[in-house]
Formats: C-alpha cells, structure tokens, sequence
C-alpha cells in the first residue's frame, strides 16, 4: 500500500485525557460504546486508558481490546518498568497494540517535579521506550511540557528515543502555553533538525488553557506532525483538549492545507451528543460545529442574507456534521424576512401590508419574552385576522 503523506491520523483520547475530567468518569460498558462510535466515526488510535491508575481503568482496556477491531488501541504510561508492565498485559487482546510512555521533558518538570537532572531524564526516557519495545511494536513516546521545554534539549530527547525504537513521538503543549507560531515553529524545527525523524510519525496533543488548542494543533500539522491528539466536544484536563470536530471541520473547510483524515464527520452531531450524555457534560451554545446555536441564526440582517443564500452564513451545511438544520430563531432582532418565512412554514402567506402589521406586534411580544414559538406565531395572525 501506498503511504499517504498528507493523511493525518486521527488519535482520540476521550477515554483517557477526556475521562480525566472530574465528574465525567465511565464505567466499562459506557466506554465500550463509545470506542464502537469512535471505530465507526473512522478514528485511527484509541487511547483506551491508563491501565496501573485504577483496576476499573485496567479492565476497561482489556474489554476495549476485545471489543474494537480496527483502530489501534494505546494505554498510556509512565516511564516506568511496572507501568509498562500493566500497560502491555492489559493490551493482551488488542488487535493493533500501542503502548504511550514518556516523561517530562521541560526544565521546570525536570526539576520540580522529578528532582532530576536532563541526562537522567533523558536516559529513562530511552529505557521506557526500549523496555516497552519488549512487549509491542507500536510505541508512542510522549514528552510532557514540550511547549515549555528547551527546544535543542528536545530535539536531543526525540532523537534518542525515535533511536531506540519510537514509531510515534508526541509533543504534548501540556499546559496550552503556546502561540501558533511558537508551536508549529517547535514541530518544523524537530522536522528539520532531528536526523532520524522520518522514521516516526510527529504528534500534536495540544490543551487549551488559552483557548489555542484547535489553533495550535493545526499549526504543527502545517509545519509536519501527521497524527492529532484530541476529543469529542474538547473535553479534557482544565480547559480541555484540542477539539476533534474542530480540527477535523478545518482540514475539510480548507482543502488548501492539503490534509486529509479517514473520518465521517457526518457523524460529530450524534457522537458529541452521546458523549455530552454519559459524561454528564453539557457543551456550551456557542461551541464550534455541535454547540447548540452553531447552526442558527438570530439577527435580522444575518438572517435576510441567510434566506437569500445560505452561504452568505454558512461555511460549513449542518448535514456535512451530522447537525438537523440550521435554525432561524425569532427574536425582537429578526427582521420581517425572518417573521415571513415561519409564517408561510406555518402555512400563513400575507400580503406586505398584513405582514407589516403583524410584525409590529410581533416585535412588542419578542421584546417581552425570550424566543418566540409557533403557538406565539399562529396567536399573532389569528388576533390580526379577528
Ligand atoms: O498533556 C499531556 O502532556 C498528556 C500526556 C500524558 C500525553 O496528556
Ligand atoms: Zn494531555
């Protein structure tokens, strides 16, 4: 087969970096059903848990392995003998196994957090790798804090590890400190300076503390990563973790990157649906492609250009995300195209003089309460009519 080299690997990590989120933990069943979506949807990685965290996490990723066939199924760790250990157990009935180490790779986690020294870090980072090649062939190796940490420092780290036996090499953004530019030039100079780099897949697993993630994320597959880490509505640590939808909507939207994916977005509606249902986590309104007001439009010069052509508004159709239909909501900001078109839904045609007077009124009850309703609308025209 051909290798693409403008395929981008679709790495979902709801299970892990999402489940992470308090309040939205998942028992196995649940996970189960979302990694059939997610194999459906057409995701390429599953990151199926943490395996030594928890018994419940370990199990997860047994019956995950059991339960999905074509996407590869990761269980991260640490770089750890004993992590590693439960990881590779846990993945016994993976199809397609992959095994996530990796360690810190900023001065600040080298100091404050593992009281180490570079070399140190550097050399149990090359262990890991090579101790979990043991086990699998496929190994991810992530180095946390990337968006902090000295960039030759970095670029040493990838090349060692990719040396001993790293397919994948992760560049986490894990505190979402990063600009665009300062990212994709990250990723660009790994792409230029680390010898050995076309022998592994570059990674972006971006957060989004400043809101940058999206941003971030599409910046480093600009400058050469291929596979993206994300989740379904963005949830994840703090702010959240780069937005699948969102990511996968910008290579479709913008044919110019020359990117492409395996997935059928058609399906981001029911998914995001699903997942916002057994987490317990609602998405806000106004959150890009499935956010409830993505696909509506409320004020009255959008909406007289919508109705005229719904590409005046609309870049993306809702069918395209799996979403029922774009919206016209009425409120005291429509205008009289607005008014008109659900009244000829509602099987009402006036006549311009008619309209007029029933779109006064219909402005004295919008400004008194909030959304109006068929019932409001059929009301307005039986008053006018009496
Ligand atoms: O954000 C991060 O650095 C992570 C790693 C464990 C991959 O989630
Ligand atoms: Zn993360």
């Amino acid at each position: 087969m051909i290798h693409d080299p403008n395929k981008v690997y679709i790495f979902d990590t709801t299970l892990r970096d999402g489940e992470q989120v308090p309040g939205c933990q998942l028992d196995t069943n649940q996970k189960i059903e979302i990694a059939k979506s997610l194999e459906l949807l057409g995701v390429d990685v599953i990151e199926a848990g943490f395996p030594v965290s928890s018994p419940g996490d370990f199990n997860s990723v047994i019956e995950l392995s059991k339960a999905v066939n074509h996407p590869i199924i990761c269980a991260l760790t640490r770089a750890n003998k004993n992590d590693i250990d439960v990881a590779a157990d846990a993945l016994r009935f993976a199809k397609r196994p992959r095994i996530h180490t990796g360690i810190g790779a900023s001065d600040f986690h080298i100091k404050h957090k593992f009281n180490s020294t570079r070399e140190e870090i550097l050399a149990r980072a090359v262990d890991a790798v090579k101790y979990a090649k043991k086990y699998v062939e496929d190994i991810e190796f992530y180095a946390e804090d990337a968006g902090r940490a000295d960039i030759e420092f970095l670029a040493k780290m990838v090349e060692a590890v990719i040396a001993a036996g790293a397919t994948v090499v992760n560049i986490p953004d894990t505190n979402g400190y990063c600009l665009p530019d300062q990212y994709g030039s990250k990723i660009l100079y790994l792409k230029e300076n680390v010898k050995n780099i076309d022998n592994a897949i570059i990674s972006v697993h971006c957060h989004n503390d400043l809101g940058l993630a999206t941003a971030n994320s599409i910046a480093g597959l600009q400058n050469g990563a291929r596979q993206v880490e994300c989740t379904i509505n963005g949830i994840g640590e703090r702010a959240g973790n780069t937005s699948m939808e969102e990511v996968v909507m910008i290579m479709k939207t913008h044919k110019v990157l020359g990117l492409n994916t395996q997935i059928d977005a058609t399906q981001f509606y029911a998914i995001s649906h699903m997942v916002r249902s057994q987490m317990n986590m609602p998405v806000q309104p106004n959150k890009a492609i499935v956010g409830g007001n993505a696909f509506s439009h409320s004020s009255g010069i959008h909406q007289d250009g919508f109705l005229k052509n719904r590409e005046n508004y609309e870049i993306i159709k809702p069918e395209d995300v799996g979403f029922p239909d774009a919206t016209i909501v009425l409120t005291a900001r429509s205008g009289r195209a607005a008014l008109n078109h659900h009244l000829e839904r509602l099987g009402h045609k006036l006549e311009k003089e008619h309209l007029d007077i029933v779109y006064k009124q219909f402005l004295v009850l919008a400004d008194s309460k909030q959304g109006i309703n068929d019932t409001d609308l059929n009301q307005l025209v039986a008053l006018h009519l009496a």
